[in-house]
């Protein structure tokens, strides 16, 4: 069944995931098909949505989730990542784990014999642009023909969003500053997708060309979790980058505001936006309970 590392991962399963959440979601499942089932949850940072959403997600599912700190895991003392992925996988079914390395979940998952999943790494976010797909899907309507601009750090919400948005048929524009654009290989691999899909995918510094004709707008703090060392310096650089109304109104009327949480109010967005009529951002964090469902359901049943 393979593990969840990156939206690559879903390539061909990204819609079938997707509507399998709608259906979830709307109680249209078998009950308790995850009966007997346990998913360990490894956190290396801290987690407020990712970590109560899948623990409440798997008792919903009829499964159980155990919290693993890695200051409490002796992987936190120095046990070997393979170790810990090959006993593990006696006692569970799958492994959810927020890593500071995206090469440490990747060791794991290829020493692993259950689903790894990646709950946020320095490189990619996946299950949250899951739920925010999901999000655009019940706000929007659908995706194809749709414009999504994230606005920020070219880090690991934007470089999930850059892959799964031509994946549904959907162009992309990210406006961030000299210097904070996302890797290279995610690029590459979302520019494929966009050639392969039809789509436009557009990285730039000048946030009203991004905004053009955009029908969803997303942002994230300018500081992520593992780069307070550089907070100063990015205040400064992101400064521009503020989504305020009048970066809003560059952006289609019914355009919608989302933010994966937590938010920096005064920062990377304005109070007026973030609590303003077209922002979605509790539909968008209540959603990833019914994405994640849907992955776990997908990986684990
Ligand atoms: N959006 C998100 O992943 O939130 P947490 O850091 O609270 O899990
Ligand atoms: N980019 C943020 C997302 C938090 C959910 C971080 O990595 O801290």
């Amino acid at each position: 069944m393979g593990s969840l590392l990156s939206i690559s991962d879903i390539k061909d399963d990204v819609k079938y995931i997707l509507d399998l959440a709608i259906k979830i979601k709307a109680g249209d499942v078998e009950e308790r098909p995850l009966e007997g089932k346990t998913l360990a949850m490894i956190f290396q940072k801290s987690s407020t949505r990712t970590r109560v959403s899948f623990d409440v997600g798997m008792y919903q599912l009829g499964g159980r989730a155990i919290f693993l700190s890695s200051n409490d895991l002796q992987m936190g003392r120095g046990e070997p990542i393979s170790d810990t992925a090959k006993v593990l996988s006696r006692f569970v079914d799958g492994i959810m784990i927020r890593a500071i390395k995206h090469s440490d979940v990747e060791e794991l998952a290829k020493y692993s014999d259950v689903p790894v999943i990646n709950g946020l790494t320095d490189l990619e976010h996946p299950c949250q642009v899951l739920a925010d797909m999901l999000t655009i899907k019940e706000h929007l309507g659908d995706w194809e023909g749709r414009k999504i601009c994230f606005v920020g750090d070219g880090n690991n919400v934007s470089n999930s969003l850059l892959l799964i948005a031509p994946l549904l048929g959907m162009d992309m524009s990210l406006a961030c500053p000299k210097g904070y654009e996302p890797c290279e290989s995610i690029l590459k691999t979302a520019l494929e997708y966009a050639e392969e899909f039809n789509t436009e995918i557009t990285i730039t510094d000048d946030i009203g060309v991004a905004l053009e004709n955009v029908d969803a707008v997303f942002t994230d703090v300018w500081v992520s979790m593992g780069d307070e060392v550089e907070k100063a310096q990015r205040e400064i650089d992101f400064a521009p980058f503020q989504v305020n109304k009048d970066l809003m109104s560059i952006a289609n009327d019914d355009a919608i505001f989302l933010h994966c949480l937590p938010a920096v109010r005064g920062q990377e967005v304005t109070a007026d936006v973030i609590d303003g009529p077209q922002s979605v951002i509790y539909d968008e964090a209540e959603n990833r309970m019914h994405a994640q469902k849907a992955i776990l359901y997908y990986y684990l049943k």
